[in-house]
């Protein structure tokens, strides 16, 4: 969907613009979430005018009404991207389209207007041009994008907002697993579900992310990285991580992944099974269960396992543990071949390192 006249942005440039040597010492290991960029994207929807008021500013906070309806009842989206620094001082995005297109999917499921894409795509491309130099040249480092929309009617009726906020942040990230593409150690969560089928699981909204707290500690308190859910009917197959999907690789070359319905549609997840089969490998999208998983692994026809996402890019998975006990993949320490491939492949198109045969990457400065 195009948005016919895309709105002009207002700029507002902060006044007190941070030191080159403080922002240069924020780039060198800015971690996941914690350092923000000097400017944000606002536009503003409302029923009787559609979008309007676009604007960048200094990043800040956002006023608003104790009765504002996200505060309630939760009626936010967002996103997450990457923008990428050139080897010639530009700046490329990866996919861009796909966020945008997925952006509106998830408003439609949470009954919010949608952003048109090329909207969504000059609102990035504003904030990536006046922050640019906060996007950090390391080997896993990037800025990350944060669009959001949340409703913002003042309004305590539970019924579709009628305003909502459309906006962009960004920060410098770093690698999202401390110990970087080392083999993270997965909760395998019997107890808690992200997502049934009717429900919200395929949307990028923030509820999805609350419920999954609980379980998210959980399996930090075991001592785990991060939490895999299970389907909510069965209790048997795996759905995916709190925040990344997840591949199987067996010893014949075949990969496999479960299938879209309540998982979120990874771009990412997209984009390694272009890769793989690319590669030579067969991919098979098919519910996958905690049996075949544990039983696998201990035959050893289970070689390797792999979760992905924006933030996490291709991290291998080595060990499982569950309420009812644990087990390990492959080589439980060692990134295996299959995922340091398909990690690499990626990675080199997203930095441009590698031909970009897809049209995945799009250069915005
Ligand atoms: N699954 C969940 C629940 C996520 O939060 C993410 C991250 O965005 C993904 C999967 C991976 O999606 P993508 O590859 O588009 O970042
Ligand atoms: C992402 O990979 O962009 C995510 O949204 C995962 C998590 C940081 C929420």
């Amino acid at each position: 969907m195009t948005g016919g006249d895309i709105l002009d942005f207002e700029r507002h440039l902060t006044p007190t613009p941070v030191p080159d040597a403080e922002r240069e010492s924020l780039l060198v290991n800015p971690g996941f979430g914690k350092v923000f960029t000097e400017h944000m994207v606002t536009v503003r929807y409302a029923e009787s005018k559609g979008w309007y008021d676009a604007r960048v500013e200094p990043f800040g906070p956002i006023p608003m009404s104790p009765a504002t309806a996200v505060l309630h009842y939760a009626q936010e989206i967002f996103e997450g991207m990457k923008a990428y620094k050139t080897a010639d001082g530009g700046v490329t995005l990866f996919r861009p389209d796909a966020n945008a297109q997925r952006f509106a999917t998830s408003a439609r499921r949470m009954a919010m207007p949608e952003v048109p894409e090329d909207l969504f795509l000059k609102a990035i491309t504003e904030l990536v041009e006046v922050d640019r130099a906060w996007i950090p040249g390391g080997a896993d480092s990037s800025l990350y994008l944060r669009p959001y929309m949340i409703a913002t009617e003042v309004f305590l009726g539970v019924r579709p907002s009628a305003e909502y906020l459309f906006g962009v942040i960004a920060c410098p990230v770093g690698a999202y697993f401390k110990g970087g593409p080392k083999p993270i150690t997965l909760w395998i969560s019997q107890e808690y579900t992200r997502a049934a089928p009717g429900g919200t699981g395929a949307a990028k909204c923030g509820g999805n992310y609350a419920t999954s707290l609980v379980a998210q500690a959980e399996a930090m308190n075991n001592g785990c990285d991060q939490v895999v859910f299970l389907d909510a009917v069965e209790r048997k197959y795996v759905d995916e991580l709190g925040g990344m999907n997840i591949f199987f690789v067996y010893e014949d070359g075949t990969i496999i992944t479960p299938p879209l319905g309540t998982i979120l549609p990874g771009i990412t997840r997209d984009s390694i099974i272009k890769l793989a089969s690319e590669q030579g490998h067969k991919v098979i999208e098919r519910p996958y269960s905690v049996d075949e998983w544990r039983a696998d692994a201990a035959s050893g026809t289970l070689k390797e396992a792999f979760a992905c996402g924006t933030a996490a890019v291709i991290t291998p998975i080595g060990t499982l543990k569950s309420a009812d006990g644990g087990f390990t993949v492959g080589d439980p320490e060692a990134m295996g071949p299959v995922t340091h491939q398909l990690r690499t492949a990626l990675i080199d198109i997203q930095q441009g390192k590698a031909a970009d045969t897809h049209g995945w990457v799009r250069r915005v400065i």
